[in-house]
């Protein structure tokens, strides 16, 4: 660990409960799957945490009902800048003091051999690497220059701002299409009427790219459809809350070449109402789908670190590093 660094540590176990880690439900994610049930995480406090927890029993946000334009307009475009971030499992250390600034409304990817702490720095942009009982970080995610650690500011902001959507398209199985997609309004405390759901429910399933394919059977459960379509389920239930940004994590490695199309295409369009953060091992995905990109490395024992980052274009035609060069062109990793 470096000694300009201020460790991190996980204290005092927090009577708050985590919040809705809504897209996550049983099998999504090996290692998150392990820690989301609320009630059993402890969530890490920072050093110059303090705040004040809400006592035993008080729901993590309060129910309040939503204005009209809660559904009906997007939410602004955001940048999204972490600043010196370390991390570690434990005593082992993962990243060091990667900074990074996602600018609104483009997509960056995140490349880089597996390993590096490409899904470890993801879950830090929404406050899910704390959910992991052994896990602690240092430095700063700021979204629109507001610290989203801020001991002020409530977890359930954080997730309902910054949206994840992940490797295994995990929609709730058995439940409808329609309740998949406005599940996480409950849990982020947002109340709305039926015609208020409906539009939602049209609208996320537009911009997810997939309303066209399931408008006649709603009532259908989500675990019916393709791989291709429950991930983009998964991406309406996400768009659903009206993050500002949308953290994805390999989200077309479980898919084949045409719904990765389809996914990339929705990427495209979702780009001028979300920032979107992408995490991926298919480098012509990366140019394809993004404008900025970062490598990160972690060599031989080392914590990951962005080796480089900037414009893709630049990135993939002309990388000022030779281990970016080679990355690109596959020669390791
Ligand atoms: N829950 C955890 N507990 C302990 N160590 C972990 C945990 N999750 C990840 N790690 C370790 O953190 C390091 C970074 O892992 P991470 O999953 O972030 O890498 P990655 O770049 O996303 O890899 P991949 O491309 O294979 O998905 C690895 O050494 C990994 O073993
Ligand atoms: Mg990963």
């Amino acid at each position: 660990m470096s000694d300009d660094i201020t460790r991190v540590i996980g204290a005092t176990p927090d009577p708050t409960p985590p919040g809705p880690v809504l897209p996550v439900p049983a099998a999504a994610h090996d290692d998150i799957t392990t820690v989301v049930t609320p009630v059993a995480a402890e969530p890490l406090r920072r050093n110059r945490a303090g705040g004040s927890p809400a006592p035993d029993g008080v729901p993590p946000v309060a129910v309040q009902p939503a204005p009209q334009d809660v559904f009906s307009s997007p939410a602004p475009l955001a940048t999204l800048e972490a600043r010196g971030i370390t991390a570690w499992f434990g005593d082992h250390q993962v990243l060091d003091r990667v900074s990074l600034t996602m600018p609104a409304g483009q997509v960056t990817a995140l490349i880089g051999p597996s390993g590096c702490g490409k899904s470890t720095f993801l879950r830090i942009l929404n406050r899910m690497h704390e959910l992991v009982p052994s896990a602690s970080l240092a430095g700063e995610v700021l979204l629109d220059g507001d610290d989203i650690y801020d001991p002020a500011r409530r977890l359930t902001d954080a997730r309902k701002d910054i949206g994840m959507v992940f490797q295994k398209p995990n929609p709730f199985p058995a439940m409808s299409i329609y309740d998949n997609v406005v599940a996480g309004l409950k849990l982020t405390g947002v109340r709305a009427s039926r015609d208020e759901k409906d539009y939602l429910v049209e609208r996320s399933l537009t911009s997810a790219g997939l309303w066209k394919e399931v408008k006649d059977r709603l009532r259908a459960p989500g675990g019916g459809l393709s791989g291709g379509q429950q991930q983009r389920l998964c991406i309406a239930r996400s768009l659903a809350i009206k993050p500002k940004v949308l953290l994805m994590d390999e989200p077309c490695s479980a898919l084949d070449p045409t719904s990765t199309r389809v996914i990339e295409e929705t990427m495209g369009e979702l780009q001028h109402e979300v920032t979107i953060v992408i995490v991926t091992h298919n480098m012509q995905q990366a140019q394809r789908v993004s404008q900025q990109c970062a490598f990160f490395l972690a060599s031989q024992g080392q914590p990951g670190h962005i080796v480089e980052h900037g414009d893709t274009e630049a990135m993939f035609d002309s990388p000022i590093d030779p281990r970016t060069y080679d990355y690109v062109n596959g020669r390791f990793g």
